[in-house]
């Protein structure tokens, strides 16, 4: 039986937290390109203008994805995602980040140019990776500072970056992979590491990229389980005569959204109009997001496709739907950023709009519906903004209706207005069982059976969270900690106990930062007892129940 830690040891926990905190976190570094140069030709005051205004701009984009900014090195910054609130999604913030502050310089190079006679570029850099952030004391000022390879990292491949573009780490390439386009940059060797080091360039982050189309992008293993959950959803198909709404709720990872993609494939050979949009963290202030996307997907559009092309798809769709008039192609063109035909919307002011594209959104969908069977995907509405939620909400209550069904997906935290009414069916996924657990780990590693040792460490980490074995089994296999040998699979046990990969940190972290501040304390000093501990000792050290 292992030895319960000394009530001494958990007191010097408690006192090393505060001296510093491990975190997985992702940093963006910048560097104005040429500024020594343009200091001696232009003088400090030029200097000064050029830098306030780069770091204006640089410091905007960074807050608006939610990092901050905690330094500024004369003529860069640092700026963190995930702390001091653990973020999810940190790495691909970063990526938005990074990419609208090149596109925002790019845009004031003008103004700057005939302002100050320069038009600066930026180097920018991204890495992602474990720091430990601690309170430095200066004397004069007190901050959190990040400690880590990850921050001379970052200061490395900087020098690398050609002006004007972004680079990237592997391990951060590994996290947002899927989700952004990026190409190679080449290897190098940075001092102080023996091996060579592969650099990416960050080209674009992709429209309405997810973690869940990453995966299906690298490519899905079966599906496990979940059956009693799939014919909650065929049943509410079978019965549909009016509006049903099935409201799938679950922590992150569990496999919400594999259950809608489960379903939809199911029924891909159908006559049945499925229209699917998601929610995004990020899209919070765009209002009708998820419908964006329900739109491009339901009228064929395609990013990157000419605008006149886009306008007769659009022309087409209304038609079809008997909606045609030349303001409603306005307020579609509109709704997908592009601009109305002649002054159509120019009467209308703001409101005015949302209020119109609400009625047409919602014309369209009945229209549709008297045509086929409409299934409405709606994912992650959580982040739902206010008008898309507006919208749901006359789509649910609207009467008399035509069939309609509505599945979406939401995490806990968030409950929308109609569930709980008479109509709509909640639909909670527990954790896998342990079984289900292993199938997918089995899969993973390729073998029909797992060693039981190495079984009951990935059931006791996956928490039957689908995401969790699914990124433990890749962790294992990239790092070489499981192997497949003649005999089975080798491995050893102390490493596999000891990580997490990134990406399970972060959600882990989230959680953890959701917390109340007195709760998070309390955690933090019961982890270093395991992962269960006895209240007694734990009251011991003045933590009372
Ligand atoms: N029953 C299952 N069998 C096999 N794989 C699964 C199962 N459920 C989920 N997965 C896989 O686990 C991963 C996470 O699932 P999914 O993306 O559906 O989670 P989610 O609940 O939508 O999470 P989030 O709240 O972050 O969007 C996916 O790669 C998915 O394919
Ligand atoms: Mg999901």
């Amino acid at each position: 039986m292992p030895t319960p830690p000394k009530v001494g040891l958990l007191q010097g926990a408690a006192s090393a937290l505060n001296q510093g905190e491990h975190r997985h976190i992702t940093v963006l570094m910048t560097d104005l390109v040429g500024f020594t140069a343009f200091v001696e030709q232009a003088g400090e005051e030029a200097a000064f203008a050029l830098v306030s205004h780069v770091s204006g701009l640089m410091t905007a984009a960074i807050h608006h994805h939610g990092g901050s900014v905690k330094n500024f090195t004369g003529d860069g910054v640092l700026a963190l995602f995930g702390t001091p609130i653990a973020l999810e999604d940190g790495p691909l913030r970063a990526c938005r980040a990074a990419l609208e502050i090149q596109e925002r310089l790019a845009d004031a190079g003008d103004k700057i140019e005939a302002e100050l006679g320069c038009r600066p570029q930026l180097r920018i850099s991204l890495t992602t990776g474990p720091v430990v952030l601690g309170a430095v004391d200066s004397g004069e000022s007190t901050g959190v500072t990040a400690h880590g390879d990850i921050v001379n990292l970052a200061a490395r491949l900087q020098g690398e970056a050609a002006p004007g573009t972004v680079v990237m780490s592997e391990a951060m390439l590994r996290q947002v992979e899927g989700m952004v386009d990026a190409e190679s940059a080449g290897v190098f060797r940075f001092k102080g590491k023996t091996e060579l080091q592969p650099v990416h360039r960050l080209v674009a982050v992709r429209d309405h990229a997810t973690r869940f189309d990453a995966a299906v992008a690298r490519g899905l293993s079966s599906y496990i389980g979940r059956t009693s959950e799939l014919a909650v959803l065929e049943e509410q198909l079978q019965r549909l005569h009016s509006v049903r709404v099935v409201d799938i709720v679950g922590d992150p990872g569990i496999g919400k959204s594999r259950l809608l993609y489960e379903f939809a494939q199911r029924h891909s050979a159908d006559r049945i109009m499925m229209l699917r949009g998601s929610c995004s963290s990020h899209g919070q202030e765009t209002p009708f997001l998820p419908f964006i996307e329900v739109v491009r997907n339901w009228f064929s559009v395609s990013s990157g496709e000419p605008e006149s092309t886009i306008v007769g798809k659009l022309d087409e769709g209304l038609k079809r739907l008997s909606c045609w008039s030349l303001q409603n192609l306005g307020l579609l063109l509109n709704l997908l950023g592009l601009k109305a035909p002649g002054s159509i919307l120019a009467e209308l002011d703001g409101t005015l709009i949302g209020a119109r594209t609400r009625d047409l959104l919602l014309r369209l969908i009945e229209e549709q519906s008297r045509l086929s069977t409409v299934v409405l995907l709606l994912e992650d509405l959580h982040w739902i903004d206010s008008a898309s939620e507006d919208l749901l909400l006359l789509i649910i209550d609207r009467e008399p209706a035509e069939p309609l069904i509505i599945l979406h997906t939401r995490r806990p935290e968030y409950a929308p207005v109609w569930a709980g009414r008479p109509g709509v069916v909640q639909l909670r996924l527990a954790p896998l069982s342990s079984s289900e657990t292993l199938r997918i780990a089995q899969i993973r590693f390729g073998v029909d059976e797992l060693p039981e040792s190495l079984a009951r460490l990935i059931v006791e980490k996956a928490e039957g969270n689908a995401l969790f074995v699914e990124e433990i089994a890749r962790y294992l296999i990239e790092r070489g900690t499981v192997r497949r040998t003649p005999s089975g699979l080798g491995y050893d046990a102390g490493m596999v106990a000891a990580g997490l990969p990134a990406s399970v940190e972060l959600l882990l972290t989230a959680r953890v930062d959701r917390l109340s501040p007195e709760d998070r304390n309390l955690l933090q000093i019961a982890a270093v007892i395991g992962r269960r501990f006895d209240p007694q000792l734990l009251s011991e050290v003045g933590f009372g129940f």
